[in-house]
This record gives C-alpha cells, sequence and structure tokens, in this order.
C-alpha cells in the first residue's frame, strides 16, 4: 500500500528546481507536472493488463505522449478527446483509443466511424446509433449498477440521480438492440464515481459478475473504471491497491472460468496518474486584513482552477519566499486563500456549500508564490476565461528539465473566434 504523504506549508523547489526560477522564466500563474511521478504511478499499476488512462483529468499532448510511451492506453469522452489521442500517437486499433461517453454528438461519432474507434455506450441509443453506421460492430457497455460513491455528489456517476452508463436493469434491451444491429457485446465497464474505497468495491465487483452473466460468453473484457483516490491531505490514504487487484482479478477469474476463455482486466483512472504531478504556482499580490480575516489574494482564481469553489475540494497548499527561500521558519498565521476574480467565491480555501475557511500557513508578503498542490487532475483542464482571463502556462519537468508544453495564452488567443458585425 502507499503511504499518505506528508505534505509541508513551506516549499522551495518542485522536482528539484527552484519555485522562483520557474515563476522568474515562465511567469505566474503556472502549472508545472513532475513527469516522474506519473511515471512512478503508471508503474504503481502494473499488475493490471491494461491501464487506460481518463485523459479528461490533464490532457495536454505533451503529457499523454508520455503516457503513450510507457505503455498506457487512452480514453477519450469527446471529439476533441479523440483528436488529442491522435495528436499525440495513439492509435485506435487494439483499443488504443476508446470512446467512452453517454452521448455521440455528430462530430464524436464521424470521428469514431472514419478511424475506427472502439466504443463504450453509456446510453442504449449509442448502440443504436453505431450499429446503424457500423453493422458488426463489436462494443463496450457502461453499466450503472444502481449505485455509486464520490468525493462529492457531483463526482457520484452511479446510482438513479446520476446520467451515466446504462441502467443495470437494461440488459435484456441492450442484448435486443445488439442482436437487431448486428452489434457484438464484448466488453463491460463500471465507473461509479471518483473517491473508490474497497467496501464499494466488492459491490461493484458482484454488479460487474452478475452483469456479464446476463450478457455472456461474447465477453473478454472487463473495466474497472476509474475513481482511485488520491490523498489530499494527512487524514486521507490511498485505497489498498493489491487488495484493490485481488478483487477485480478474482472476479475476471470466475468469468474466466465461466465462460471457458481468458477476460483481460482494464483500469482506467485519471486523477491517480496526474493528480500528484500538478503544481499551480501563483505570486501572492497582496495581504490585507478584512475584519478578522487574513486575506493572502494571488494571481490564480478559480479561473485557473475550479475545484475547491465547485466541489468544496481541499488542496495542500504551501508557500514558497520571493526570494526563492522555504518559509518553515516564518510566523504561522491563519489565513484565507483567494483569486483577483471578481467573485466572492473565488476562493481556494472553502468547504462544499462555500464556507471559507481559514488556513495554517506561512505569513505571506506580496511578491511570495503560493503553491497549490496536488492539481495535476482537474486542474488545468476545468480552466477557463472568465473576467477575460489568460489560461496560465503549462510545464512539464523531464529529467530535470524544466519544458514548456503549452503557452501562456494571449489576448488575440482569447478574442479569435470573435466577430463584430458591420
Ligand atoms: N472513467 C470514467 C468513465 C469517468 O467518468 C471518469 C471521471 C474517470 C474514468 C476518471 O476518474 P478518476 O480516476 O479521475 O477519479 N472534476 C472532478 C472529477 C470528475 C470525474 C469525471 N469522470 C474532480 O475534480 O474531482
Amino acid at each position: 500500500t502507499l503511504a499518505t504523504p506528508s505534505f509541508s506549508t513551506s516549499r522551495h523547489q518542485i522536482a528539484g528546481l527552484s519555485v522562483a526560477e520557474l515563476a522568474k522564466n515562465f511567469g505566474t500563474p503556472l502549472y508545472v507536472y513532475d513527469l516522474s511521478v506519473i511515471e512512478q504511478r503508471i508503474d504503481d499499476l502494473a499488475k493490471f493488463d491494461i491501464v487506460r488512462y481518463a485523459q479528461k483529468a490533464c490532457s495536454n499532448l505533451a503529457i499523454i505522449d508520455r503516457m503513450r510511451r510507457k505503455g498506457v492506453v487512452v480514453d477519450a469522452v469527446s471529439a476533441g478527446e479523440i483528436r488529442r489521442a491522435l495528436a499525440a500517437g495513439y492509435e485506435a486499433k487494439d483499443h488504443g483509443i476508446v470512446y467512452t461517453a453517454d452521448i455521440f454528438d455528430a462530430e464524436a461519432l464521424e470521428l469514431v466511424l472514419e478511424h475506427n474507434i472502439h466504443v463504450n455506450c453509456g446510453s442504449p441509443d449509442m448502440i443504436a446509433q453505431l450499429g446503424e453506421r457500423r453493422p458488426g460492430a463489436e462494443v463496450t457497455l457502461r453499466i450503472n449498477p444502481g449505485f455509486g460513491h464520490g468525493h462529492s455528489q457531483k463526482t457520484n456517476t452511479g446510482g438513479e440521480q446520476s446520467k451515466h452508463g446504462i441502467w443495470h436493469s437494461q440488459i435484456d434491451e441492450c442484448l435486443r438492440l445488439a442482436d437487431q444491429y448486428g452489434v457484438t457485446i464484448t466488453g463491460l465497464h463500471m465507473h461509479i464515481g471518483s473517491g473508490t474505497d474497497l467496501e464499494h468495491l466488492s459491490e461493484v465487483c458482484e454488479a460487474m459478475r452478475r452483469t456479464a452473466m446476463e450478457v455472456g460468453r461474447t465477453l473478454t473484457s472487463i473495466s474497472a473504471g476509474g475513481g482511485l483516490p488520491v490523498p489530499y491531505s494527512e487524514s486521507e490514504t490511498y485505497v489498498d491497491l493489491d487488495k484493490y487487484f485481488e478483487l477485480w482479478d478474482t472476479t475476471r477469474k470466475q468469468l474466466a472460468e465461466s465462460f471457458g476463455h481468458d477476460i483481460s482486466l482494464e483500469i482506467e483512472p485519471g486523477r491517480f496518474l496526474s493528480a500528484e504531478s500538478g503544481y499551480l504556482i501563483a505570486e501572492v499580490r497582496s495581504v490585507k486584513k478584512v475584519g478578522d480575516n487574513l486575506f493572502f489574494l494571488l494571481d490564480a482564481g478559480f479561473n485557473d482552477l475550479a475545484r475547491p469553489v465547485m466541489y468544496g475540494a481541499y488542496h495542500p497548499i504551501s508557500v514558497c519566499g520571493g526570494d526563492g527561500a522555504a518559509t518553515a521558519d516564518r510566523e504561522s498565521v491563519q489565513a484565507v486563500i483567494g483569486g483577483p476574480l471578481c467573485e466572492s467565491g473565488d476562493i481556494f480555501t472553502q468547504r462544499e456549500g462555500g464556507f471559507v475557511d481559514q488556513r495554517s500557513l506561512p505569513m505571506c508578503r506580496v511578491g511570495d508564490f503560493v503553491i497549490l498542490e496536488n492539481a495535476g487532475a482537474y486542474g488545468f483542464v476545468m480552466a477557463s476565461n472568465y473576467n477575460s482571463k489568460l489560461r496560465a502556462a503549462e510545464v512539464m519537468i523531464e529529467d530535470g528539465e524544466a519544458k514548456l508544453i503549452r503557452k501562456r495564452e494571449t489576448f488575440e488567443d482569447l478574442v479569435r473566434s470573435e466577430v463584430i458585425p458591420e
């Protein structure tokens, strides 16, 4: 089992490089990814036959290129993600790219057909829509087993309140549709949410077995979906990977025995592979008291990292001196960390429901750097241009070298598609 790391509120380096130097060379706000962490997490999952990265977590071409080179395949939830996968050198053959969604929009369907991409159907309609255009197709079905689990209700992807997947009692209908369109169901997939624990997992495995027996011998693969947690604070833990694998491996073996052929076992994490590699470096631009609250206001806001605002998500936060020095010897204070946006909710330290929280941090001065940690999953990819903020640059640290993998946006990028009619 992986041990929960300890999070320090003082930091002066990322992967051996100076935070202040990174900020000076690339500007702030800045996303930095330590590639070695991603590679370590890929190795941690070596027991699975197939590791499929849910690129929605962090889809920069450089990141998914490096994942491909490590033997990871990829998931795509949109036409854009299919194009990203192709641009990074992934191939559709042997399920190198799988389209996993609840609908096809017109563009995604055309891309899937053009490149012969395997589809994981999240609705019965997808079986019909694909079958019509690609007779003889092999498909995977994403099943909603009737229950789910997530770190927030918004990341729970199972149960009646979730729009995801094919409802578990509709397998008959799917088999009928498959028959009608000459489609073969070769895979089953369940992803019940982000933040799996082992208790829910045995229920998922049980549901997988039940559903697989209904579908029958055409099955050749099962997918455990994503959802592996990473600790965002010292009170959280990783899931026990050995036990997690055991449970799925047992399920796979039982099915293989019933069907008389091998069943491959796939896992589809996003967060587990990329979250801990990522840091959002911001500069402190104001230190002010508002009543009893001490605010540190940064040049990064929820346009850069939306998780605290959307889910009340907790991110570890550390401080680096503007001179590049660690801050461990500074006085510790209770502070609220906010961004530059014209919105009261633009606060990185808050709980779900929007309560402003204090965080114990080294006292800051204007010009210091605040680092939002574990920001490599659902960070940059959820960034927006709200308040006409330009999206941050992204840097990857590989072999001790900081490489720019996305330029900071420019004003021209921002207004490129806008038209003022005569
Ligand atoms: N597979 C499927 C079908 C999914 O829907 C997802 C996530 C994953 C895999 C990867 O889940 P992960 O291993 O990363 O937990 N924006 C939210 C997370 C939304 C996840 C949506 N689907 C957050 O920041 O927590």
